[in-house]
């Protein structure tokens, strides 16, 4: 099989996360942060040095501000309903994934908030004083935006935003799901009040990890109470992170096996993956421009374009398409991709939206190659 679903999931994990899960599964007893015994202070100590990595990889300046979730949505719904406080202006990319879109959805049904899009024009391009002005005059109170669309992979300019929202003490909360570990990142001089991001896309970790980063600034309340194994005379939770945010028995051994693909990330090198994504991206570019029965859907532009690709066809609609994919042993994904609101900007939404072409840090040349040949050899047939 070649597999093109990567901004879905990543396969194959990094090199040694399978076995490191199924050893630690196997090899150690105790629950993190539970006892003194050995194998519970190993645990902790998983724990421990994986935040530390995650911290050091991408310039997160404190480790006990990285919270372990299950996936993004987990993170994106605790830092979203946790942060609001009162009525609130919230202003968002029109590029969200349904994990931004529905818990503001429920907050906008609940007469929580009121929420604003910014507005970028056909080439994906915002106006940065036009956005400074939306933040006063909508009297936004904080602004969520993806760092790149995971249906075209254009990447958005979410470091400029932040600053301009930080010039204006407005909280900015990225979701980074499609971006981390795919080129590097120094979130030093980037001022986000939080970052969401899964451990098992780009980062190349089991699925069931998560990450959800904030700044000290930043307080927002836990979703969740319970047992911390600290401060369990009280029957209060602990307000300090990242026990606060952390109730219940954690993911260790997946979180296990995300330090595993750190560490292969981290010894990689993101300059590394990024250059191999480029290769990608070239590849796909130039090979699917050629197809006149393909139409592209995403940004082409190197510097801004991650390595997702969305494409439609005339004469086939996405779910055929994808059937024929399938068929060809090639994994890709269809449909709207959790993103509904992109394909009403991209006007693919009426037609069920685009199939989507993602390579990952496995994928070869020659992959791209069979994927376009056999596209090349049939496509006349959708044209029929
Ligand atoms: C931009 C974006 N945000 C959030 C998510 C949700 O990620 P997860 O499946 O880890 O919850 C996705 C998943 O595809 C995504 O593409």
């Amino acid at each position: 099989m070649i597999y093109l679903d990567n901004a879905a999931t990543s396969y194959p994990k990094a090199p040694g996360v399978a076995d490191g899960v199924a050893t630690h599964i196997r090899t150690v007893s105790g629950n993190a942060g539970r006892s003194s015994y050995k194998d519970s202070i190993t645990s902790s100590t998983v724990l421990f040095e994986t935040r530390e990595l995650i911290s050091t990889l991408f310039g997160l300046k404190s480790s006990d501000n990285i919270i372990f979730t299950l996936n993004a949505t987990h993170a994106l719904n605790i830092v979203i309903l946790g942060s609001i406080k009162r009525e609130e202006n919230i202003l968002i990319s029109p590029f969200e994934h349904n994990s931004v879109l529905r818990p503001l959805s429920h907050l906008v049904v609940e007469k929580k908030i009121k929420l604003h899009r910014m507005s970028f024009d056909n080439n994906f391009n915002i106006d940065l004083e036009t956005f400074e002005k939306s933040l006063i005059e909508k009297q936004i109170d904080k602004v969520i935006m993806t760092a790149c669309s995971n249906v075209t992979g254009t990447i958005l300019p979410f470091k400029e935003l932040a600053l301009i929202s930080q010039k204006h003490n407005i909280p900015f909360i990225l979701d980074a799901s499609q971006y981390m570990g795919y080129i590097p990142i120094d979130f030093t001089d980037i001022p986000v009040s939080a970052v969401c991001f899964p451990g098992h896309k780009g980062l190349l970790g089991p699925a069931g990890t998560g990450i959800l980063y904030f700044s000290d600034e930043f307080k927002f309340n836990s979703l969740y109470y319970g047992g911390t194994g600290s401060n369990s005379s009280s029957i209060i939770q602990p307000t300090f992170s990242p026990d606060m945010y952390e109730s219940g028995t954690a993911n260790i051994s997946g979180i296990y096996g995300l330090k595993i693909a750190l560490e292969y990330l981290e010894k990689e090198g993101l300059d590394k993956i990024r250059s191999h994504r480029v290769e990608m991206i070239n590849q796909l570019a130039k090979e699917l421009s050629e197809i006149e029965e393909i139409d592209i859907q995403s940004n082409l532009d190197i510097k801004r374009q991650i390595g997702v690709f969305s494409i439609t066809s005339k004469g086939i609609s996405a779910s055929e398409l994808t059937y024929w994919f399938d068929k060809n042993d090639i994994a890709v994904r269809m449909g709207l991709h959790c993103a509904p609101e992109t394909h009403k900007f991209l006007h693919t939404f009426d037609e069920g939206g685009t199939v989507r072409l993602s390579p990952g840090y496995f994928t070869t040349p020659e992959d791209i190659e069979k994927t376009i040949n056999k596209l090349k050899e049939e496509v006349y047939v959708f044209n029929r």
